[in-house]
Protein backbone atom coordinates (compact mmCIF):
# COMPACT_ATOMS: atom_id res chain seq x y z
CA UNK A 1 0.00 0.00 0.00
CA UNK A 2 1.69 3.19 -0.64
CA UNK A 3 2.58 5.29 2.32
CA UNK A 4 -0.10 8.34 1.82
CA UNK A 5 -2.95 5.58 2.29
CA UNK A 6 -1.39 3.73 4.91
CA UNK A 7 -0.57 7.12 6.75
CA UNK A 8 -4.09 8.06 6.90
CA UNK A 9 -5.66 4.60 7.14
CA UNK A 10 -6.24 5.16 10.84
CA UNK A 11 -9.58 7.30 11.18
CA UNK A 12 -8.70 8.95 13.94
CA UNK A 13 -11.27 11.39 14.32
CA UNK A 14 -13.69 8.71 15.25
CA UNK A 15 -12.11 8.30 18.59
CA UNK A 16 -13.01 11.61 19.93
CA UNK A 17 -16.35 12.30 21.20
CA UNK A 18 -15.79 16.45 20.38
CA UNK A 19 -17.04 17.17 23.78
CA UNK A 20 -14.24 17.07 25.95
CA UNK A 21 -15.48 14.61 28.55
CA UNK A 22 -12.28 11.84 26.53
CA UNK A 23 -9.53 15.04 27.71
CA UNK A 24 -6.73 13.50 28.82
CA UNK A 25 -4.89 13.54 32.04
CA UNK A 26 -1.73 15.55 31.77
CA UNK A 27 1.40 13.72 30.91
CA UNK A 28 3.67 14.16 33.48
CA UNK A 29 6.41 12.53 32.29
CA UNK A 30 6.52 14.32 29.33
CA UNK A 31 5.15 17.64 30.98
CA UNK A 32 8.10 17.44 33.67
CA UNK A 33 10.63 18.64 30.90
CA UNK A 34 9.20 21.76 30.57
CA UNK A 35 9.03 22.91 34.16
CA UNK A 36 12.05 24.80 34.30
CA UNK A 37 11.13 26.36 31.27
CA UNK A 38 9.89 30.30 31.54
CA UNK A 39 6.47 30.01 29.74
CA UNK A 40 6.31 31.72 26.50
CA UNK A 41 4.29 30.20 23.21
CA UNK A 42 4.00 26.67 22.83
CA UNK A 43 2.78 24.66 20.22
CA UNK A 44 0.86 20.92 20.65
CA UNK A 45 1.56 19.04 17.42
CA UNK A 46 -1.73 16.33 17.30
CA UNK A 47 -2.91 17.80 20.72
CA UNK A 48 -5.75 15.25 20.63
CA UNK A 49 -8.55 16.46 23.28
CA UNK A 50 -6.25 19.12 24.75
CA UNK A 51 -4.86 17.75 27.83
CA UNK A 52 -1.80 18.48 27.64
CA UNK A 53 -2.72 21.85 26.11
CA UNK A 54 -4.71 22.75 28.61
CA UNK A 55 -2.02 21.79 31.43
CA UNK A 56 0.79 23.92 29.69
CA UNK A 57 -2.19 26.84 29.44
CA UNK A 58 -3.05 26.57 33.11
CA UNK A 59 1.13 27.40 34.01
CA UNK A 60 1.28 30.24 31.78
CA UNK A 61 2.08 29.10 28.15
CA UNK A 62 0.18 30.77 25.21
CA UNK A 63 -0.39 27.62 23.46
CA UNK A 64 -1.54 26.74 20.13
CA UNK A 65 -3.12 22.80 19.54
CA UNK A 66 -2.91 21.64 16.03
CA UNK A 67 -4.65 18.53 15.49
CA UNK A 68 -5.43 16.11 12.30
CA UNK A 69 -9.09 15.66 13.80
CA UNK A 70 -11.86 17.96 14.36
CA UNK A 71 -13.51 16.12 16.82
CA UNK A 72 -10.52 16.56 18.90
CA UNK A 73 -9.87 19.88 18.97
CA UNK A 74 -13.51 20.12 19.35
CA UNK A 75 -12.94 18.39 22.53
CA UNK A 76 -10.27 20.59 23.31
CA UNK A 77 -12.57 23.62 22.68
CA UNK A 78 -15.14 22.14 25.05
CA UNK A 79 -12.45 21.66 28.02
CA UNK A 80 -11.14 24.87 27.42
CA UNK A 81 -14.12 26.46 27.90
CA UNK A 82 -14.83 24.61 30.96
CA UNK A 83 -12.14 25.30 32.76
CA UNK A 84 -11.37 29.38 31.89
CA UNK A 85 -8.23 28.61 29.60
CA UNK A 86 -7.05 30.19 26.23
CA UNK A 87 -6.19 27.66 23.86
CA UNK A 88 -5.62 28.95 19.85
CA UNK A 89 -6.70 25.21 18.07
CA UNK A 90 -6.12 24.97 14.63
CA UNK A 91 -7.31 22.08 12.26
CA UNK A 92 -3.88 20.77 10.44
CA UNK A 93 -1.88 17.81 8.75
CA UNK A 94 1.70 18.00 10.99
CA UNK A 95 3.38 16.62 7.32
CA UNK A 96 2.77 19.92 5.63
CA UNK A 97 0.92 22.16 8.29
CA UNK A 98 2.74 26.00 7.99
CA UNK A 99 2.99 27.45 11.20
CA UNK A 100 2.60 31.45 11.14
CA UNK A 101 4.74 31.57 14.26
CA UNK A 102 7.45 30.49 16.15
CA UNK A 103 7.22 28.96 19.74
CA UNK A 104 9.45 28.67 22.45
CA UNK A 105 8.33 24.88 23.04
CA UNK A 106 6.93 22.26 20.85
CA UNK A 107 4.83 19.56 22.79
CA UNK A 108 4.74 15.95 20.31
CA UNK A 109 3.17 13.40 22.60
CA UNK A 110 2.24 10.54 20.60
CA UNK A 111 1.35 12.03 17.86
CA UNK A 112 3.17 11.23 14.95
CA UNK A 113 1.94 10.23 11.88
CA UNK A 114 2.46 6.73 10.72
CA UNK A 115 5.51 6.19 8.26
CA UNK A 116 9.23 7.12 7.81
CA UNK A 117 7.66 9.52 4.96
CA UNK A 118 5.25 11.80 7.09
CA UNK A 119 7.59 11.26 10.07
CA UNK A 120 10.11 13.02 7.99
CA UNK A 121 7.89 16.13 6.93
CA UNK A 122 6.74 16.60 10.59
CA UNK A 123 10.00 16.90 11.74
CA UNK A 124 10.66 19.49 9.02
CA UNK A 125 7.51 21.36 10.63
CA UNK A 126 8.55 21.15 13.89
CA UNK A 127 12.11 22.49 12.51
CA UNK A 128 10.14 25.41 10.67
CA UNK A 129 7.83 26.02 14.00
CA UNK A 130 10.89 26.06 16.57
CA UNK A 131 12.08 29.46 17.75
CA UNK A 132 15.73 29.58 17.45
CA UNK A 133 17.22 28.06 21.16
CA UNK A 134 13.24 26.54 21.72
CA UNK A 135 12.92 23.00 23.09
CA UNK A 136 11.28 20.22 22.19
CA UNK A 137 9.68 17.40 23.90
CA UNK A 138 8.64 14.26 21.72
CA UNK A 139 7.17 10.75 23.33
CA UNK A 140 6.49 8.35 20.46
CA UNK A 141 6.04 4.46 20.87
CA UNK A 142 9.02 2.52 20.10
CA UNK A 143 8.48 0.83 16.95
CA UNK A 144 11.43 -2.08 18.52
CA UNK A 145 9.60 -3.13 21.58
CA UNK A 146 5.74 -2.87 20.05
CA UNK A 147 3.78 -5.50 18.40
CA UNK A 148 0.42 -4.04 17.92
CA UNK A 149 1.63 -1.96 15.12
CA UNK A 150 1.91 -2.64 11.64
CA UNK A 151 5.34 -2.67 10.10
CA UNK A 152 6.75 0.80 9.10
CA UNK A 153 4.04 2.66 11.05
CA UNK A 154 5.94 3.63 14.44
CA UNK A 155 9.25 4.97 14.49
CA UNK A 156 12.96 3.66 15.99
CA UNK A 157 15.38 5.05 18.20
CA UNK A 158 17.73 5.96 15.48
CA UNK A 159 15.18 6.63 12.80
CA UNK A 160 13.79 9.30 15.69
CA UNK A 161 17.60 10.38 16.77
CA UNK A 162 18.19 10.50 12.85
CA UNK A 163 15.47 12.61 11.87
CA UNK A 164 15.50 15.08 14.46
CA UNK A 165 19.20 15.52 13.54
CA UNK A 166 18.40 16.16 9.59
CA UNK A 167 15.96 18.21 10.65
CA UNK A 168 18.47 20.73 12.36
CA UNK A 169 17.67 20.14 16.08
CA UNK A 170 19.90 19.17 19.06
CA UNK A 171 19.12 16.17 20.97
CA UNK A 172 20.07 16.43 24.70
CA UNK A 173 18.14 13.33 25.29
CA UNK A 174 16.77 9.58 23.93
CA UNK A 175 15.52 7.64 26.59
CA UNK A 176 13.32 3.66 26.66
CA UNK A 177 10.70 3.71 28.67
CA UNK A 178 7.50 2.19 30.15
CA UNK A 179 4.80 4.07 30.24
CA UNK A 180 0.80 3.40 31.12
CA UNK A 181 -1.09 1.91 28.08
CA UNK A 182 -4.36 3.88 28.81
CA UNK A 183 -2.98 7.06 28.38
CA UNK A 184 -2.84 7.39 24.92
CA UNK A 185 -5.97 6.33 23.40
CA UNK A 186 -6.66 5.27 19.68
CA UNK A 187 -4.32 2.32 18.03
CA UNK A 188 -3.09 1.41 20.39
CA UNK A 189 -3.92 -1.56 23.34
CA UNK A 190 -5.40 0.52 26.49
CA UNK A 191 -4.45 -1.76 29.02
CA UNK A 192 -0.76 -2.52 30.69
CA UNK A 193 2.63 -0.90 30.02
CA UNK A 194 3.87 0.39 26.49
CA UNK A 195 7.16 0.95 25.56
CA UNK A 196 7.57 4.56 24.64
CA UNK A 197 10.67 6.92 23.45
CA UNK A 198 10.96 9.90 24.93
CA UNK A 199 13.38 12.48 23.08
CA UNK A 200 14.05 16.15 24.54
CA UNK A 201 15.78 18.77 22.02
CA UNK A 202 16.54 22.10 20.96
CA UNK A 203 16.90 24.57 18.17
CA UNK A 204 20.23 25.95 17.84
CA UNK A 205 20.21 29.96 17.77
CA UNK A 206 20.97 30.10 14.13
CA UNK A 207 18.75 27.29 13.29
CA UNK A 208 17.90 27.22 9.20
CA UNK A 209 14.02 26.96 8.42
CA UNK A 210 14.17 23.85 5.96
CA UNK A 211 11.35 25.13 4.33
CA UNK A 212 12.67 28.39 2.75
CA UNK A 213 16.63 27.80 3.80
CA UNK A 214 16.11 31.43 5.61
CA UNK A 215 18.37 32.06 9.00
CA UNK A 216 15.39 32.56 11.36
CA UNK A 217 15.21 35.55 13.89
CA UNK A 218 17.33 35.12 17.26
CA UNK A 219 14.21 35.08 18.94
CA UNK A 220 10.44 34.26 17.87
CA UNK A 221 8.61 37.15 17.28
CA UNK A 222 5.75 36.99 19.47
CA UNK A 223 4.18 40.38 18.01
CA UNK A 224 2.24 38.60 15.65
CA UNK A 225 1.24 36.23 17.73
CA UNK A 226 -2.69 36.18 17.68
CA UNK A 227 -4.85 36.31 20.85
CA UNK A 228 -7.12 33.73 21.18
CA UNK A 229 -10.76 35.10 19.83
CA UNK A 230 -13.96 34.68 21.96
CA UNK A 231 -15.09 30.70 22.23
CA UNK A 232 -17.33 30.65 19.30
CA UNK A 233 -14.93 30.92 17.05
CA UNK A 234 -15.20 28.94 13.28
CA UNK A 235 -13.02 26.18 12.53
CA UNK A 236 -11.34 25.78 8.84
CA UNK A 237 -8.85 23.36 7.70
CA UNK A 238 -6.14 26.15 7.02
CA UNK A 239 -7.70 28.83 9.49
CA UNK A 240 -7.14 28.50 13.34
CA UNK A 241 -10.28 28.79 15.55
CA UNK A 242 -10.02 29.78 19.16
CA UNK A 243 -11.24 28.86 22.37
CA UNK A 244 -11.60 31.43 25.01
CA UNK A 245 -13.79 31.78 27.74
CA UNK A 246 -16.88 34.27 27.17
CA UNK A 247 -16.63 37.47 28.81
CA UNK A 248 -12.84 37.54 29.15
C1 LIG B 1 -2.62 8.93 20.49
S1 LIG B 1 -3.35 10.51 20.19
C2 LIG B 1 -2.47 11.58 21.32
C3 LIG B 1 -3.22 12.85 21.60
C4 LIG B 1 -2.50 13.81 22.57
N1 LIG B 1 -1.27 14.30 22.04
C5 LIG B 1 -2.29 13.16 23.92
O1 LIG B 1 -1.14 12.89 24.28
O2 LIG B 1 -3.28 12.91 24.63
C6 LIG B 1 -2.65 10.97 18.60
C7 LIG B 1 -3.15 12.30 18.09
O3 LIG B 1 -2.39 12.70 16.95
C8 LIG B 1 -3.27 13.21 15.97
N2 LIG B 1 -2.63 13.06 14.68
C9 LIG B 1 -2.32 11.91 14.05
N3 LIG B 1 -1.72 12.16 12.87
C10 LIG B 1 -1.66 13.51 12.76
C11 LIG B 1 -1.16 14.39 11.77
N4 LIG B 1 -0.59 13.92 10.65
N5 LIG B 1 -1.26 15.72 11.98
C12 LIG B 1 -1.85 16.20 13.11
N6 LIG B 1 -2.34 15.41 14.08
C13 LIG B 1 -2.24 14.08 13.91
C14 LIG B 1 -4.53 12.39 16.13
O4 LIG B 1 -5.67 12.99 15.58
C15 LIG B 1 -4.61 12.26 17.63
O5 LIG B 1 -5.33 13.32 18.21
Amino acid sequence: MPETQHTHAFDWDAIYRGDGSDTMAPDELLLAHTVDLTPGTALDLGCGAGGNALELARRGWRVTGVDIAPHALAGARASACARGLDLELVLGDSVDWQPENRYDLILSSYALPFGPTAQAATFMTIAAALAPGGTLVLGEWDAERTSWSAPGELITAADLRAGITAAGLRIERLERVSVPAHRHHGHEPAVGTQAALILLAHAPHDILDPRSDRTSVARADRSGFRRPRPCCGRIGRTSSWSARPAGR
